[in-house]
Formats: structure tokens, C-alpha cells, sequence
């Protein structure tokens, strides 16, 4: 699919930007800002397609990343994959009809990101895919078929790390639809990284003691959401009973996801988190967890996006998944792979007190300008007309 041929001066269509989901917050930001920023600027509207709602999932992070009101707000709000990607592509379409974009750019690989990209490539509307070429190579996860589909059709496409290349055009795609641009969630990171909140204010504005922090040996981040560790009894009391051990060492704050919350609460796990050694707390807002982050020892997690932001801060991560569809991150950066293996998890979390936890470096173009590289070479594309 080509992008539409323009004159040189016709005034290029709005660039429409699509987010739904938490982790599609802080891609957009730097994006927008340099749409807005490019010499001639680039119009942008943004579609908040509601995956994601509650204030803590959402309008806190707005806040926080200094986010404008998205122009449109889908709602399509929560519901089984099949249910919540159709609300998502009905909702979108006669959006897309209404505004006449020059093209759609969708982040990540959250449901909302697939689901934008079908309606836009089958209505002729050109897609650029932001963290392109990604993969973990386990179909299980959906948002693996997510990054498969969406880079299948999409015109553009923009890599964080160099493997992604690879990947892409493994599956037949042709090295002129991609670039490298670098990690436009570390732009974020580094604009945003001198405003973040110390964690002691962020436990005490939660009404806990920050004295819990104030352990020798410092203290360990937590998050889990992935269904595959936390939808199943079967996976999750063992997770929580490996934490509940290192919290006995080392004290944990876990930022709960609502998923998680509920999936406790229902298999009656809540007694293993005991408040002297493990700080609950809801999800956090982004100034929270990068302030949180940047202070802790060790990282536990299942999150893409906290892989990249602790290789970026330079703390180590030990990862609760059984692959990464961000190797950079463990071949140059600070994480480590520890799967469901309490034993591995142990492991790691003995050798980062010692002092051995993995110091890392920056991977190439995680430099905090990838925003802006990407919206040069957006001008450029949609200025000539072809891929
Ligand atoms: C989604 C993304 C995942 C991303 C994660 C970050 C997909 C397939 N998954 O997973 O890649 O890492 O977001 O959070 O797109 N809920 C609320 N409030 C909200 C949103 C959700 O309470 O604002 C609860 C609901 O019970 C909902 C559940 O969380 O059913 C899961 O939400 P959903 O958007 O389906 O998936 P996530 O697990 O958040």
C-alpha cells in the first residue's frame, strides 16, 4: 500500500495517532511532540480507543506525560479478545471516514494496535507500526499474533533494535518499509526521568510507612500481568510464594495490575503479600514507577516495557516470562530471563545482593531523540508518496 501521491505543496492530512492501552501512553507522547515540533509541523489527532479506562490504567498517565485530550475516545472499555478488537474496528471506522488521514500510526501490540491497523489497511488508508519487528517467537501470546499481523500490512514500519530487522524481513518484508529510529519509550523515559517521584512519597502517599525502603540492601519493584502468570492458580501461588521468600530478604513494592488484583482476590492468594515485607499498591502513575524504578536493586516483572526502561536506567531486571521479544535487552542491557522457575528467581535475586546483578549499556539510538527521527522520516515518506 502507498501512501496517496502529494505535490510538494499540498498540506499533508492529519497524522491519526492511535493508543489504548497503558503501555501505548508513553510511545505516543514523544511522538506527538515531534509531530508537532517538525519544520513544517505535522498535524496529529489523537484516538484513545478506551482498552484501558480506569484512572489509574489511563487519565493518570495522560497527566503525567503531559498528553493532550485524545480528539476521540472510543470506550470500547474491556471484553474477550474477539469482543473487545471488533468494538475497537467498528468504532474506529467511521472515525477514520470522518477525519481522512494521511495515514494511521499505531504503537506496540496491545489488541487496540491490531485492531486500528485492519480497519485502516482495508479502507486504503496507509499504517505506520512504532516498535515494528518485534518478536518472542510464541504464538501464545497474544500480543505476538498482534506484532505478526500488524507488521504484515503495515507501509511503515519503525524499530527500536536492530534484531527487529531481521525478523521483519524473515517473514517476507521488504527492508525499504523499515527503519531504525531507536526506543521512542526511552525518549520518554529520559524527558520524564528528572521529574519522577521518590518512592518513599509515593508509598506515603499511599498511607505506608516509606521506613520499608529503608532496608540495607535497598528494595525490589514487582509488576505482573501477564495471563500466563497470573490467570491460573496454578502459576501464580508459586510466583507469590517465591516473592513472599525474597520479600523476607529484601523489601518488595508491587504496583498491582487490576487483572492481578482480581485474580488474588479470587484464588484467595492475598495472605502470601504480607504488609511487612511487600508494599501493595495500585497501578502507579508514570512519574511513580519511573521514581520507583530508578531507586530500586532489582526489578521483577513481566512487562515488556519495564525490560527496557531498567536496561535504560541501568538497575537489573529479572524477567517472570520464558522468552523476550526484546533480546537486546538481555544481551546488552541489565535483564535477565528467569521464566516460572522459583529456583532461577532465587538465583538471581541472591546474585544481584551480592552485587553481581548485571550493569549493562545502552543500546544504540535509545538516546531520547527516536521521536524525532521518526517524524522526519514520516515527512519525508508521506511527502513522496511511496514507501
Ligand atoms: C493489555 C495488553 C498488554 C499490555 C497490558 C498493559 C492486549 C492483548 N494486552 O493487557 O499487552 O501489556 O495491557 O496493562 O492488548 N482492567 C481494569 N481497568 C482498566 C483496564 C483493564 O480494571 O482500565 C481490567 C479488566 O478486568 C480487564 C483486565 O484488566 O478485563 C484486562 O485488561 P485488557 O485490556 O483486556 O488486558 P491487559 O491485561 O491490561
Amino acid at each position: 500500500m502507498t501512501p496517496p501521491a502529494a505535490m510538494p505543496t499540498m498540506p499533508i492530512g492529519p497524522v491519526m495517532c492511535v493508543v489504548g492501552a497503558r503501555p501505548n501512553f508513553m510511545k505516543i507522547a514523544p511522538i506527538l511532540r515531534a509531530l508537532a515540533a517538525h519544520q513544517p509541523p505535522l498535524p496529529a489527532l489523537l484516538v484513545h480507543t478506551g482498552q484501558h479506562y480506569d484512572a489509574s490504567m489511563s487519565d493518570r498517565l495522560f497527566a503525567d506525560l503531559r498528553l493532550p485530550q485524545p480528539d476521540l475516545n472510543l470506550e470500547v472499555g474491556s471484553g474477550s479478545h474477539a469482543v473487545q478488537t471488533a468494538e475497537v474496528m467498528k468504532r474506529f471506522e467511521p472515525a477514520l471516514d470522518t477525519h481522512r488521514p494521511s495515514c494511521v500510526l499505531v504503537v506496540g501490540d496491545v489488541n487496540s494496535t491490531l485492531a486500528c491497523t485492519l480497519v485502516a489497511v482495508k479502507k486504503g488508508v496507509p499504517v505506520v507500526h512504532v516498535e515494528a519487528g518485534l518478536r518472542s517467537y510464541d504464538r501464545k501470546m497474544p500480543e505476538e499474533i498482534n506484532r505478526v499481523l500488524t507488521d504484515q500490512v503495515a507501509d511503515r514500519l519503525y524499530t527500536t533494535e536492530r534484531s527487529a530487522a531481521a525478523n521483519l524481513q524473515r517473514e517476507g518484508v521488504a527492508a525499504e518499509r523499515i527503519a531504525f529510529t531507536g526506543n521512542v519509550m526511552i525518549d520518554s523515559l529520559l524527558a520524564c526521568r528528572e521529574h519522577a517521584r521518590p518512592a518513599a512519597a509515593t508509598l506515603q502517599a499511599h498511607g505506608l510507612d516509606p521506613a520499608l525502603l529503608a532496608h540495607p540492601q535497598g528494595y525490589g519493584v514487582v509488576t505482573l500481568h501477564r495471563p500466563s502468570n497470573v490467570d491460573d492458580a496454578a502459576a501464580l501461588r508459586p510466583l507469590l510464594e517465591v516473592l513472599a521468600e525474597v520479600a523476607a530478604q529484601l523489601p518488595l513494592v508491587f504496583a498491582m495490575h487490576p487483572r492481578t488484583r482480581i485474580n488474588i482476590e479470587r484464588f484467595g492468594l492475598g495472605g502470601l503479600l504480607r504488609p511487612e515485607h511487600i508494599a501493595v499498591l495500585p497501578p502507579q502513575g508514570y512519574l511513580e514507577m519511573v521514581g520507583l524504578m530508578d531507586g530500586a536493586t532489582v526489578v521483577l516483572t513481566d512487562s515488556g516495557g519495564l525490560q527496557e526502561e531498567t536496561t535504560a536506567l541501568g538497575v537489573p531486571c529479572l524477567t517472570l516470562r520464558e522468552n523476550t521479544e526484546r533480546p537486546i535487552t538481555v544481551e546488552q542491557g541489565t535483564n535477565t530471563m528467569v521464566g516460572r522457575d522459583v529456583q532461577a528467581i532465587r538465583t538471581g535475586v541472591a546474585e544481584i545482593l551480592a552485587g553481581r546483578g548485571k550493569r549493562g549499556r545502552v543500546p544504540e539510538l535509545w538516546d531520547g531523540r527516536a521521536a524525532e527521527r521518526i517524524a522526519a522520516d514520516l515527512y519525508a515518506w508521506l511527502r513522496a508518496g511511496t514507501p
